[in-house]
């Protein structure tokens, strides 16, 4: 079968992770000038054609390489912008992590619902598709009415974690840290033959920053929990948990999830907290967070999936083989 021509663009947040999913599909990223003016100002330009090319720019979100959050999505904007003028055919954005995915519902009155602005503004700028993985509410991908191509990343983290605990499955327990993450935690636990626990928490109303636990829970004693979540940001979550774990007696506390944002200094915190190890996908680079822990941060590397998914993509195959429907639930 032949590949139809496509073409890999990388905006300048997380280029290693472009350059790895192009490695796997044995391609070379096109050429892009990509800087900043004195102003903060952001420029971009294709230095070579993109007429109708399929086009997948990928972009990352986090702040690195002089980068806010919003000048990657600015940059990402202006990106697509400057390939709709210059005549490509499709354009898919790749976003390993969406941005502002948890601000997806009006918590309190007069407030923005900003996942849908962003999502909104990717489809008038003229984004056809979306690739993005591990959403923070799968529903979200209703705002964007184009193809949306919601990746997950249980795969990755089931392999790592099925690897983990093969020698001594009745020594383990799952922990969902949340009542949002209860399902998936489930699901993971049918799928590996563990147990699994609830943890309770609930956030203050007037600050959402602090996160409520109780002091212990039962049936965790002398066990090696492994809490799943989907994104670490501040770490209060993983932290608390934590802490509340290990003052039930838990023998070990491992954490897995997808997007490790781990902002303020959370990379520090965690070398302090009694989690021996995190098992993190690199949708954001780790480069930063890995040199304060060191070995106890194990990436998981995103690029072979999305480069598979990217290749189906393009071939016009079903990518429902690769996640066995569940990347719709
Ligand atoms: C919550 O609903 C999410 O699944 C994460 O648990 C949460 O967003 C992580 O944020 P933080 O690390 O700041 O607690």
């Amino acid at each position: 079968m032949i590949v139809k021509d496509f073409s890999i663009v990388s905006g300048g947040v997380y280029p290693e992770l472009a350059e790895a999913i192009a490695k796997e599909l044995e391609q070379k990223l096109l050429s892009t000038e990509l800087k900043r003016f004195a102003n903060g100002e952001r420029y971009v330009r294709y230095e070579e054609s993109v007429r109708q090319k399929n086009l997948f720019i990928i972009q990352s979100f986090s702040e690195v390489n002089g980068y806010s959050l919003n000048d990657a999505f600015m940059e990402l904007l202006l990106l697509v912008d400057a390939a709709r003028r210059a005549s490509a055919n499709e354009i898919t954005a790749v976003l390993p992590i969406l941005p502002y995915a948890r601000q997806d519902r009006k918590a309190r009155n007069r407030e923005p619902i900003s996942t849908s602005v962003i999502l909104r503004t990717l489809e008038n700028i003229g984004v056809d598709r979306i690739i993005t993985v591990d959403l923070h509410s799968a529903q979200t991908q209703a705002i964007f009415n184009r193809p949306f191509d919601h990746l997950i990343a249980s795969p990755i983290i089931s392999k790592t974690l099925r690897k983990l605990t093969a020698k001594n499955k009745s020594s383990y327990i799952l922990v969902s840290p949340d009542a949002g993450r209860a399902k998936e935690t489930e699901s993971y636990a049918d799928e590996l033959g563990l147990d699994y626990v609830h943890l309770p928490k609930t956030r203050d109303r007037q600050n959402s920053s602090h996160i409520n636990r109780p002091a212990k829970i039962t049936g965790v004693q002398d066990k090696r929990c492994i809490i799943i979540d989907d994104m670490i940001d501040t770490g209060g979550t993983l932290i608390t948990a934590a802490n509340t774990l290990k003052d039930s007696g838990a023998k070990d506390i491992i954490v897995a999830t997808t997007h490790g944002i781990l902002s303020n200094n959370a990379a520090e915190r965690f070398d302090k907290s009694p989690i021996s190890k995190l098992y993190i996908i690199d949708t954001i680079s780790q480069k930063q967070n890995k040199a304060i822990l060191k070995d106890k941060l194990e990436i998981m590397p995103i690029a072979p999936l999305m480069a598979k998914a990217i290749k189906r993509i393009a071939l016009g195959e079903s990518l429902d083989f690769m996640f066995n429907g569940k990347n719709n639930k």
